[in-house]
């Protein structure tokens, strides 16, 4: 099993199918905390949605273009956070999410940090995204936090419950070519 330890406590562990009962019960109890952000939670209404989920994430990990995890407190699923590549270009993008009593302790942005030297080590990225709406402070604040570039706020073109949102786009470059 792939586990990485980021402190005594935190530690992110590949997803699996054992996980989606807990996984599932830790979305159901943060709805209204994930709903605003997700068009999927509406769409996961039962421990076998979440299967399919983890089915498709472990095909992509097969195929060695994504690293989808759930972050753990020791044995306790806290949330998910993933990344995947565009080979063909270097590129890469992260998402997160946390259970709400969870926020608040650095835990996502030290795991955002794992995944970044993670990427440039096993996928040779030159460039790693973060992509948020515009009004989801809390997730901007992550790439801020770790220094990425605020490149562009998209304008409509996150279209979440019924209207659109603008988008920003936040990127990092491990390495510096001209
Ligand atoms: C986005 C989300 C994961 C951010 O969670 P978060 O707790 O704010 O982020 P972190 O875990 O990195 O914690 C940062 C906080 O811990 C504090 N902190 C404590 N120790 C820290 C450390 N070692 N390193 C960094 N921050 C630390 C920071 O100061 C910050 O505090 P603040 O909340 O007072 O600003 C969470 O709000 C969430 O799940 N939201 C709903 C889903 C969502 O929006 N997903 C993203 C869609 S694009």
């Amino acid at each position: 099993m792939l586990t990485h330890h980021i402190d005594d406590h935190l530690n992110l562990r590949l997803i699996d199918m054992r996980y989606a009962d807990a996984v599932y019960q830790l979305l159901d109890a943060n709805r209204p905390h994930l709903r605003p952000w997700f068009e999927w939670v509406d769409d996961t209404q039962s421990a076998d949605d979440y299967r399919a989920f983890i089915k498709q994430s472990r095909q992509r990990f097969a195929l060695g273009d994504r690293l989808p995890l759930i972050a753990f407190w020791d044995d306790q699923p806290i949330g998910s956070v993933g990344i995947r590549a565009n080979h063909a270009h270097h590129t890469a993008s992260i998402g997160y999410w946390l259970g709400a009593q969870w926020q608040g302790r650095g835990i996502m942005t030290r795991s955002c940090q794992f995944l970044i030297d993670w990427a440039v080590s096993a996928w040779d990225s030159q460039r790693i995204e973060i992509r948020a709406a515009a009004h989801n402070i809390r997730s901007r604040a992550i790439p801020e936090r770790l220094g990425f570039t605020h490149e562009a706020t998209l304008h409509h073109a996150h279209w979440l419950h019924g209207r659109p949102h603008d988008f920003v786009i936040y990127a990092h470059f491990p390495t510096h070519h001209s």
